[in-house]
């Protein structure tokens, strides 16, 4: 009798009865309404929270999910798995800042490329020397706001044929000049937010004359010619795409960091957030892009060294400030994953910044190197508002 039953407990678990190891997956809801009705299996959701879910599965069934991800959707990740409920939970919950399931895959090679071609350097160029102009554009003096005001009506004057685009003066408490922010809603995940930013503040040690063309007129300028190509080519977004000219940077990340915070209180969905301060000097030989690696975001770096390998074909590196040298330090702090593609290596860079002697010529005298870094923000919009 005794043998009879070792036989059959042998017999079930040679046959798989044993209990199978389970695990819980926090996925995005969209990803598995789309591969659902194509798995072995029917899936069934314990918990929703947001766009997010939880569903229990067996390690054979996760490699399921993992392959159809990849044939059906060309994409990888999308899910995470968990030990337990509880651990799921944490991730998908609110409070979590971990959560987030970004496609980070470069697909859109068709759209990118034509506007690529069409990034203009003198357009570029004049935008800088339009900035520069000012005396200063510090952000307590009158034409610090008169040239934000520029910045808006040019902005405007570029998206006025579009009913889905605004332009906002974004006012502050504690000073006079406001940032700016431009916004194409997007069709499809209108709440998921896009940002490409830069500050449109200047300053100087040295008097009062602060023409700041590398620092920061150039990265305005980028922005705005991203705004161009794509009012140009009545570009639909699927995500909300949001430019925006901040105010009051050189004195403490002032305008976005009340912009960051305010988006965090109001809980808003900041799926990525790139930052262009000083575009136009190549001061490091070996190579034009470095991705500040230090209050950035990991993944969206390495999807950054992607596009610029796929799209712009420049050798890049990493580099490190070494404190919050840039908005993009406002956004990550308020826990939104923040890039900062940078003109040399920190060692490299302009000596003549905070000085009378940032100016066009000092930088170069034509603005080439900004291409560079206007034809990876149109990837980076493109490929992330797909
Ligand atoms: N564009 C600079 C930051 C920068 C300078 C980055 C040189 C890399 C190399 C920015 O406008 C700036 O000056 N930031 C301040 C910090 C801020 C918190 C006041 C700075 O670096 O002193
Ligand atoms: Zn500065």
């Amino acid at each position: 009798m005794k043998n009879l039953f070792t036989i059959i407990l042998l017999s079930f678990s040679l046959s798989g009865l044993a209990a199978p190891i389970r695990k819980f997956i926090s996925i995005d809801k969209n990803i598995l309404k789309s591969i659902g009705p194509e798995l072995s299996y029917s899936t069934q959701t314990l918990v929703e929270n947001g766009s997010a879910a939880i569903v229990e599965l067996s390690l054979p069934q996760i490699e399921e999910v993992s392959h159809k991800i990849h044939s059906k959707l060309h994409r990888c990740g999308g899910f995470m798995a968990h030990d337990s409920l509880a651990e799921a939970r944490g991730i998908i919950s609110n409070k979590s800042k971990t959560f987030s399931f970004i496609d980070y895959s470069v697909s859109e090679q068709a759209k990118v490329v034509p506007m690529l071609e069409q990034v203009s350097e003198e357009e570029i160029r004049k935008m800088v020397l339009a900035l520069s102009s000012y005396e200063t554009r510090h952000y307590q003096s009158e034409t610090g706001t008169q040239s934000v005001q520029f910045i808006h009506d040019s902005w405007v004057k570029l998206s006025r044929h579009r009913s889905d685009v605004k332009v906002e003066l974004v006012k502050h408490d504690q000073w006079a000049q406001p940032s700016v922010i431009l916004t194409i809603s997007g069709s499809a995940k209108t709440d998921e937010i896009i940002i490409l930013g830069g500050h449109a503040d200047s300053i100087a040690m040295d008097g009062d004359e602060a023409p700041g063309a590398d620092d920061n007129a150039s990265g305005i300028a980028s922005v705005t010619e991203v705004i161009r190509l794509l009012m140009v080519n009545n570009y639909k977004p699927n995500r909300t795409i949001q430019f925006m000219a901040y105010a009051a940077e050189e004195v403490g990340l002032l305008g976005s960091k009340e912009i960051a915070k305010s988006y965090r209180k109001e809980k808003k969905k900041v799926v990525g957030v790139m930052q262009l301060d000083m575009t136009l000097f190549k001061g490091s030989q070996d190579k034009d892009i470095f991705l500040i690696s230090d209050y950035t975001n990991k993944a969206q770096n390495t999807f950054m060294g992607k596009l610029i390998d796929e799209y712009v074909k420049v050798p890049w590196g990493y580099s490190k400030c070494g404190y919050g040298c840039s908005d993009h330090a406002s956004w990550s702090s308020m826990g939104y994953p923040a890039s900062f593609p940078f003109e040399t290596s920190m060692e490299d860079h302009n000596p003549n910044i905070h000085t009378i002697d940032d100016t066009l010529e000092s930088a170069g005298g034509n603005a080439d190197h900004a291409v560079k870094f206007t034809k990876l923000s149109v990837a980076y919009i493109l490929e992330m508002t797909k």
